[in-house]
C-alpha cells in the first residue's frame, strides 16, 4: 500500500506537494469515489484519476545509460532522430530522462518512469555533483582556470564555484582536456562556461552523475541501478546542499 499523494507523483502529474493540493482540493478519486483525506493508503488494483484522467501506474524503474553523441535526451523528436529511449526497446516502461545531455555530449544520464525521483534530482535546491571531460580549443593558464572555479557570469547569472582541473595539454595543436564538476545543471552549461573564459569546447563527456559513473558501460549500454543506489541518490539530493 502507498499514500495516494506518493503514487500521483511516482506517476509524474505533480509533485507530492502539488498532489497533496489535488487531493484537498478534490480533484482525485480512487475507485469513483472522491478522496480528501491525505492519508489514504492504495494499492496496486485501486483505481486512480485525477481530474477524471487515469493515472496509469507503473512499478518505478531506474537505469544508468551510457549516452552517446549525436542523441536527444527525449522521449521522441519530430525529426526522427534518435533518443535516449531508443536504447530501452525491451524496457515496457514509460522512461524519460532525468535532465538533458546535448545531442552533442556523451555520458551518464538517469533514466527512470517516476517522476517524483526526477523531480528530486533535478530540483536546483538538490546540488547533485556532475562531474564533465571537456576538450577545448585552446590551452588555458591556470588564472583563467581559477576564474572558471570561482564563478563566470553567464547570461542566466553567476555560476556557483566549481572544481576544475587541467588534464592534459597538447601544444601541438593547441588543444586541452578539462576536468570540471558542478553541481548545478543549466542548460549548455558547461560549454557557456568555457565560452565566457573564451574557449570553445570541442568534445564533452559526463563522466559522473553524483556517484555514479560509467564504469562497465560502453557507448549506448545501460545497466539497472541497484535499490542502495536509487536509495543513495534520494539521501544525497536532500541531504546536501553542498558537496563543494
Ligand atoms: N553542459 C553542457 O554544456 N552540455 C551538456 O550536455 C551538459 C552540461
Amino acid at each position: 500500500m502507498e499514500r495516494l499523494q506518493k503514487v500521483i507523483a511516482q506517476a509524474g502529474i505533480a509533485s507530492r506537494r502539488k498532489a497533496e493540493e489535488m487531493i484537498r482540493d478534490g480533484r482525485v478519486k480512487v475507485n469513483g469515489q472522491v478522496v480528501t483525506q491525505l492519508g489514504t493508503k492504495v494499492s496496486a488494483k485501486d483505481r486512480i484519476e485525477v481530474d477524471g484522467i487515469p493515472v496509469e501506474r507503473e512499478q518505478p524503474v531506474y537505469f544508468l545509460l551510457y549516452k552517446p553523441t549525436g542523441v536527444i535526451s527525449s522521449v521522441k523528436d519530430d525529426k526522427g532522430r534518435k533518443v535516449v529511449t531508443d536504447f530501452f526497446p525491451e524496457v515496457d516502461a514509460r522512461l524519460f530522462p532525468v535532465g538533458r545531455l546535448d545531442y552533442d555530449t556523451s555520458g551518464c544520464i538517469i533514466m527512470t518512469n517516476d517522476g517524483e525521483f526526477a523531480n528530486l534530482l533535478m530540483h536546483p535546491r538538490y546540488k547533485i555533483e556532475k562531474e564533465y571531460e571537456a576538450k577545448i580549443n585552446g590551452i588555458p593558464d591556470k588564472k583563467t582556470l581559477k576564474q572558471l572555479a570561482r564563478g563566470v557570469r553567464l547570461d542566466d547569472g553567476w555560476t556557483a564555484p566549481a572544481k576544475v582541473k587541467l588534464i592534459s595539454a597538447d601544444r601541438k595543436r593547441n588543444t586541452a582536456i578539462v576536468r570540471l564538476v558542478i553541481h548545478e545543471g543549466r542548460n549548455r552549461q558547461v560549454r557557456r562556461m568555457f565560452e565566457a573564459i573564451g574557449f570553445k569546447v570541442l568534445r564533452l563527456k559526463r563522466e559522473r552523475f553524483g556517484f555514479l559513473d560509467l564504469k562497465g558501460l560502453a557507448k549506448g549500454e545501460y545497466r539497472e541501478l541497484k535499490p542502495h543506489e536509487v536509495k543513495r541518490l534520494r539521501e544525497l539530493a536532500v541531504t546536501q546542499p553542498s558537496q563543494i
